[in-house]
Parts: C-alpha cells; structure tokens; sequence
C-alpha cells in the first residue's frame, strides 16, 4: 500500500498554487461544513491531487492521501494487528488515524481497490458516520473534521470496475477537465515561470494535440505534461526536443503516431 505515514500539513499561511476552474472550492467547502463526503473525477493530469491539497491547506486540516490499487483491502485502510517483540499491537490504517484526528482522507483511484472496501466506506460516506473496526470491535463515529474524498479517471473503467450506483450516491461529484486556454497558460506560468509567450504557444499545441482523433490515444496531453515540457523548455532544452520527450512520447508508443503528433509538435513552432 502507497499511504502518507505521517499527515501531509502544509505550512500555515501557504497555500499550494491552485487555479479553480469553476466554483469547485465554494462546493468543496459546503461539502466540508455539512460533513458530505466528495468524489472526484477527471483525466490524468487535469490538477485533482493538486485540488485536495490546496483544500486541506485551506481549511487547514491534516491530509492522508492513499494511491488505491488491486491489491487494496479494507484491512490496508483500517488498519491491522502487528506482531513486534514478541507481542501482538494493533497499528492503524490511514483512513482510521484521519478519522481519529477529523482530517481529510483522500483515496485517489478508488475503483481500483477491493470490493471489500465498501464495507468500510459506506458507513463512514452516509449520515452515519461511523467507522467499524471489525477486529478490535471498537466503532469510531467520525468527528466533524472528517472528510472523506475519492477520485477516479472515468477514461480507465473497465466494465466491470465502475463504482456502484449505491457507492457513488453517497458523493458530492465535481467533474474535472482540462482548464480552458486562458487559464491553462496562467496555470503553466505559475507554475514553470516560463513567459506567456511560450505558455500560449504549449496550450495551443496541446489544443491541437487533443483534437486529434485518428491516433487511438488513450489519454491526451495532459496540463501536468505541459508543465514538464515548458520545465524543460525553461532549463534550456531545444522546445521541439523538449516536447517529443516530456509531450508526445508519453502519449503512445507506436512510432508511426508519435511522428504524426510531431508533425503537430514542428508546425506549433514554425519548422
Ligand atoms: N488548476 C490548477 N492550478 C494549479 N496547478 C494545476 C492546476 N491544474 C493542474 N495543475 C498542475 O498540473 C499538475 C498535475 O495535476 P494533478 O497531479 O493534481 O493531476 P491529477 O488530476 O491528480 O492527475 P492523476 O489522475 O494522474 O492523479 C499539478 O502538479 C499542477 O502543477
Ligand atoms: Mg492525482
């Protein structure tokens, strides 16, 4: 299991860089004042994770983040016995030192994870509040600080790996995109300090890239991919380099698409 052992606080009065796209944070906040727990959704790279921190700094409260993935059980979330120096201890899991500490506990990926772990969710994302731990027999009922946030990128399901319609109504969902040009150059600035310039010109590029239909891409250049290529850019990289490393091959690994996209890539920056 990938979890933050410790909480994830950030420095008071620093807030991450984060630009909304909409009224996500005015939602995100009602959400976090009458206790509904919030799911998230959108393709890689469009600023979820950033979004939940930026959130948790805001309201300052404590952040356990945890990457869900197959091998996920309810037991990785709750926590589990340990067997140190001869003796048995009981050690908790991230959701239940959040729910302790009325932190947030943000799941990311959470389709991925085992079926079992709805029976930890359920009672903890309705009304109830409530957190059993099966092993110990103790029943936590959350306190207000708690809040429970998931996210999932619709693009990946499988069929059989959506969330259950009973899962899913527990939720306040915000759907996520990529921001629009403006404020994908301003997000591309902020972060890299290239000049608007050249920011204008990767959004554009990506644009283009992402009206392509014909390449089979599973997912299509991303605002993070961006960022890496105008990071590039801004160490000295040659930008038609920089982007086939950190914008194009990232995308597909059939050659004949990547020179298709790279096509794209030289007439962006007229060569
Ligand atoms: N609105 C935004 N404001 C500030 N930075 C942003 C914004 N959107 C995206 N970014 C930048 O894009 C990068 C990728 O965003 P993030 O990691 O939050 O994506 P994600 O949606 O969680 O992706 P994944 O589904 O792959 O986990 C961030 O590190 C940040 O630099
Ligand atoms: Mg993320």
């Amino acid at each position: 299991m990938t979890a933050n052992a410790e909480p994830l606080h950030e420095a008071a009065g620093e807030l991450p860089f984060y630009l909304p796209q909409g009224n996500e944070v005015a939602l995100f906040e009602h959400a976090a004042r009458h206790q509904l727990p919030v799911l998230l959704k959108g393709p890689t790279g469009c600023g979820k994770t950033r979004f939940v921190s930026y959130m948790a700094a805001r309201l300052g409260r404590p952040l356990y983040t945890v990457a869900c993935h197959d091998d996920l059980t309810a037991a990785d979330l709750v926590g589990r016995h340990l067997i140190g120096d001869g003796v048995t201890y009981w050690s908790d899991g991230p959701l239940t030192r959040a729910v302790r500490e009325g932190a947030i506990c943000y799941l990311d990926e959470v389709v991925e994870a085992r079926k079992d772990t709805t029976v930890v969710l359920h009672p903890l994302s309705d009304d109830r509040r409530i957190l059993p731990i099966e092993r110990t027999g103790e029943v936590l009922e959350a306190p207000p600080g708690f809040m429970l946030v998931v996210s999932y990128n619709p693009g990946y399901q499988h069929l059989m790996k959506g969330m259950k319609p009973s899962t899913r109504q527990r939720f306040v969902a915000l759907r996520f995109g990529y921001p629009d040009a403006r404020q994908e150059q301003e997000v591309i600035e902020g972060e890299t300090g290239v000049d608007r310039d050249l920011a204008q010109t990767l959004v554009n590029l990506a644009n283009a890239l992402r009206a392509l239909k014909d390449h089979d891409l599973e997912e299509s250049a991303s605002t993070r991919l961006l960022i890496y290529t105008a990071t590039l850019i801004r160490s000295g990289f040659d930008p038609v380099e920089a982007c086939r490393a950190a914008l194009v091959e990232p995308l597909t690994d059939d050659p004949e698409a990547v020179e298709a996209l790279m096509e794209v890539v030289l007439a962006s920056f007229g060569r």
